[in-house]
């Protein structure tokens, strides 16, 4: 029961162990992990001789199985992705939206690599699907992110390759091109990838930091039309919102800001766990609009806004920016047992527009950070 528990938050004490092992094995590690950064490109025949792995995608909020320091040098990873045009209840109103996914989630699955591994993404689109969709990575380079080479309609699979040549937190996207890009970002179709630093995270000073857990939180931002009794429209397919759309999201204004899909997805018994002592990442995307997150009750211990790992962490943060069309990261070491909000800190997204998540935090109180002197009282 552990072993699921752990591992279902993408980070499995084994993997941790075997990360600080790695550390403590020795410099020569260290030593080749750095000479790989940024290596030189290697010809087709080299590629196709390194080792390959399947990354077992998970559903978000949770990471797939990974190493936070590489072992050996870079490896080409799999990555299968299946579209799914889908109907989802997006609010506790029964509010509707086909919904546009990678794997079925919104956002869609975490990828977490290594800097200078290889990603060979296989993109299908189902025959059942209505649009053509693609990928653009901002993780990758070249050719718009992959969104040309990627182009499929329904009944069609391609597949592409490219190097994670900088490390840090990326937003994916669908990008089919005109009008249809932002439809199909804020219908649903986007995600993150983590390329870690070979030798893993660290504090730009040499020391490293390392997580127990890890959280993928998609900030999505929706535009259903209304009819005009006030109440939300529904549709009987994917991308017959088509023309209502484009004159909501014209506006500006969303009908919806949440947090993994739907209103509630990580709050209640949805909330994510941590226990007192433990170190939890949370990596926050959302492709479109500017956000804000904050730990009601906490902090950014160590917060790499613009995602970029090249960049040393600030540190001690009450509220972080990250701008749309971006991926952010921060660590927090839990110091107090009980609930914590996780927000975007404008509040009338997180809590009249759904962008709030929840932390369930079990361990033991410490009255020397907090306590209560006196409870409310009658004056
Ligand atoms: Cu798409």
């Amino acid at each position: 029961m552990t072993d699921v528990i752990e591992e279902t938050h993408g980070v499995s004490r084994r993997a941790i162990l075997s990360g600080t092992a790695a550390i403590g094995a020795g410099i020569v590690l260290a030593d080749m992990a750095t000479s790989q950064a940024n290596a030189a490109p290697l010809t087709q025949d080299e590629i196709a001789s390194l080792p390959r792995v399947k990354q077992e995608m998970v559903a978000p909020p949770f990471l797939p199985q990974h190493d936070q320091v590489a072992t050996g040098g870079p490896k080409v990873v799999e990555v299968r992705f299946e579209i799914e045009e889908k109907l989802m209840i997006i609010d506790d109103d029964d509010t509707e939206i086909w919904a546009l996914t990678f794997n079925g989630s919104v956002p869609g699955p975490m990828i977490v690599v290594h800097q200078d591994d290889y990603i060979e993404l296989t993109l299908v689109n189902p025959a059942s699907s209505a649009l053509e969709h693609n990928i653009d990575f901002h993780a990758s380079t070249g050719a718009m992110g992959g969104g040309e080479l990627t182009l499929i309609s329904p009944g069609e699979e391609a597949i592409f390759r490219f190097r994670a040549t900088k490390p840090g937190v990326f937003v994916y996207h669908c990008a089919p091109g005109g009008v249809m890009i932002p439809y199909h970002v804020c219908h649903g179709m986007n995600g993150a990838i983590m390329v870690l630093p070979r030798e893993g995270l660290s504090d730009g000073e040499g020391k490293a930091i390392t997580y127990d857990r890890a959280y993928f939180v998609g900030e999505q931002d929706y535009y259903v039309a209304k009819d005009e009794d006030g109440d939300y429209l529904r549709y009987d397919t994917a991308g017959e919102d088509f023309a209502d759309f484009l004159e909501t999201a014209a506006t500006l204004t969303p009908s919806h800001i949440v947090f993994n899909g739907a209103v509630g997805a990580l709050t209640g018994d949805n909330a994510l766990t941590a226990k007192v002592g433990e170190t939890v990442l949370v990596i926050h995307a959302q492709a479109n609009r500017d956000t804000r997150p904050h730990l009601i009750g906490g902090h950014g211990d160590h917060v790499w806004a613009d995602g970029s790992f090249s960049s040393s962490p600030q540190v001690g943060l009450e509220t972080w920016f990250i701008p749309g069309g971006a991926a952010g990261a921060m660590t927090y070491t839990f110091r107090q047992p009980g609930f914590y909000a996780y927000v975007n800190h404008n509040l009338i997204e997180a809590i009249m527009k759904g962008a709030a998540a929840h932390f369930q935090v079990e361990g033991e109180w410490n009255d020397d950070l907090m306590t209560q002197i006196k409870p409310p009282t009658a004056i």
